[in-house]
């Protein structure tokens, strides 16, 4: 196997895959359009937190750089003509109104077609509605380059599973599901992507399963997540605690049910179901087929406003209510606020009259959230303390500490829905302490 390879966007998935085959001995040439991402990737100054077994992706990208392993351009035509093997890793954003915008994809096809010869191998890794690779991937490709798929040049389709921030382990250690246009192609991406990835391959019948399974191992979530969700619905108008709940049915040998949240947030797991209901021709179609995963969806999505509700029926309502919201991130200790519930939750206080301050140690807030800087100043300002998510840094022992003084005559509410105190007699049983 030739040890070259273009890697066709460098976000947070095309970088670091740059940098992993850099670092099995290929020579890689890496194309973004964005000519500030080029830059920031130049000067060694991503923001991403990757790190490549502990070593960080700034001093793993400086070293590429410079022993040439690893060049980038925001010009295709600069990826050196013994290039042989693309692999596309350029996304589709999604409007709120489940839009799919293809734009990208397709322009990235467009230019990528204009370099193809015969005897090309091209792997798209971008996340796509079930028919895209077949379709859109296939005809641009072929129109651009005069070629014919599986036969001029080899087209296959294997999913990216990786979580951002791990990158770098789950390339070499996620095991990979792979479909070709035909078998040859199928074999030839295999080889390619085993170079990285020593885990046995999943060679599937055809690049649309592939497509398929790669939404439904996300939508599967985003189900496990409005059980465990529903669940403490139910559980609270019982009043029964719901993580208790929760070891309870899992103790069935054969159950694995979520601890419940404040909903799902992140690059993979809500657009799920955009890609399923955008694999359709219709939203009538994607109704019937998939009635549970449309309604988890909507369930996850509303799951804010219903914590929202739960904290105003607590405090006697919102109007004025100072709020404090400690972690940002879209999941428990990510740095990454995408579609972050938490700060959607901060966002449905706000509308209904709240004040709300928001505190992290890692994430960078946007900037129409109110930040804090200091924890404690921002306990004693607030009427009510939310924790939506757990985060790194986060120092729990001693926001207890200001939560138990302040609680001996001026308790603040403490909203704990990750159970971070939910083993503390003194927490639990305190007058102020509310859990999901
Ligand atoms: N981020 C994740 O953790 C993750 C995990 C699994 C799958 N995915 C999927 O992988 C794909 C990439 O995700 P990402 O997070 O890296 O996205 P991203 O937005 O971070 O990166 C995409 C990059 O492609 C570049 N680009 C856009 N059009 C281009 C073109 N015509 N030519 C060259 N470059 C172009 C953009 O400038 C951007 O830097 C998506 O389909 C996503 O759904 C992402």
């Amino acid at each position: 196997m030739e040890k070259q390879i273009a890697i066709i966007g460098l976000g947070y998935v095309g970088l670091p895959l740059a940098l992993t085959y850099a670092l099995e001995g290929f020579t890689v040439s890496g194309v973004d359009i964005d000519p500030g991402r080029i830059a920031a990737i130049r000067s060694c100054s991503l923001g991403m937190r990757e790190d490549f077994d502990g070593v960080p992706v700034n001093a793993v990208l400086k070293r590429c750089l410079g022993d040439g392993t690893l060049s980038v351009s925001d010009a295709f035509e600069l990826v050196p003509k013994d290039v042989h093997t693309f692999i596309v890793t350029v996304g589709i954003p999604i409007s709120r109104g489940w839009e799919l915008d293809l734009a990208m994809l397709r322009n990235a096809c467009t230019q990528l077609g204009r370099l193809l010869r015969e005897g090309d191998l091209v792997i798209c890794r971008s996340t796509v509605p079930v028919g895209t690779t077949r379709g859109l991937v296939r005809e641009t490709l072929e129109r651009e380059s005069g070629l014919a798929a599986g036969d001029g040049f080899d087209l296959a389709y294997s999913s990216e599973r990786i979580a951002e921030g791990s990158a770098y382990d789950e390339f070499r250690k996620m095991p990979l599901v792979v479909g070709g246009i035909t078998e040859h192609s199928r074999n030839r991406a295999v080889e390619v992507l085993g170079a990285v990835n020593r885990e046995p391959v999943f060679e599937a019948s055809s690049m649309e399963l592939v497509e398929a399974a790669k939404m439904f191992e996300n939508a599967q979530r985003d189900v496990n997540v409005a059980v465990a969700n529903q669940l403490a619905r139910f559980a609270h108008r019982f009043g029964i605690p719901t993580r208790e709940l929760v070891r309870a049915c899992n103790t069935h040998t054969r159950v694995k049910i979520l601890n419940p949240g404040i909903g799902v947030g992140g690059h993979c797991i809500p657009y799920a179901s955009p890609y399923l209901f955008g694999s359709l021709p219709d939203a009538g179609e994607y109704q019937d087929l998939l009635p549970t995963f449309v309604s988890a969806r909507q369930a996850n999505a509303g799951q804010p406003a219903y914590i929202a509700q739960r904290i105003s029926e607590r405090l006697e309502g919102l109007e004025h209510r100072r709020l404090l919201v400690v972690g940002a991130g879209m999941k428990d200790f990510s740095d990454d606020i995408t579609g972050s519930p938490a700060l959607d939750l901060a966002g449905e206080l706000t509308v209904r009259g709240a004040e709300v301050r928001v505190f992290d140690t890692v994430a960078a807030l946007p900037g129409d959230v109110c930040a804090v800087e200091n924890l404690e100043s921002g306990v004693l300002w607030a009427d009510g303390v939310i924790l939506p998510i757990l985060q790194g840094g986060i120092d729990y022992a001693g926001l207890k500490h200001v939560l138990l003084e302040r609680g001996r005559n001026d308790p603040v509410i403490l909203f704990d829905f990750r159970g971070v105190y939910e083993q503390q007699v003194d927490m639990v049983n305190a007058s102020w302490y509310v859990r999901l």
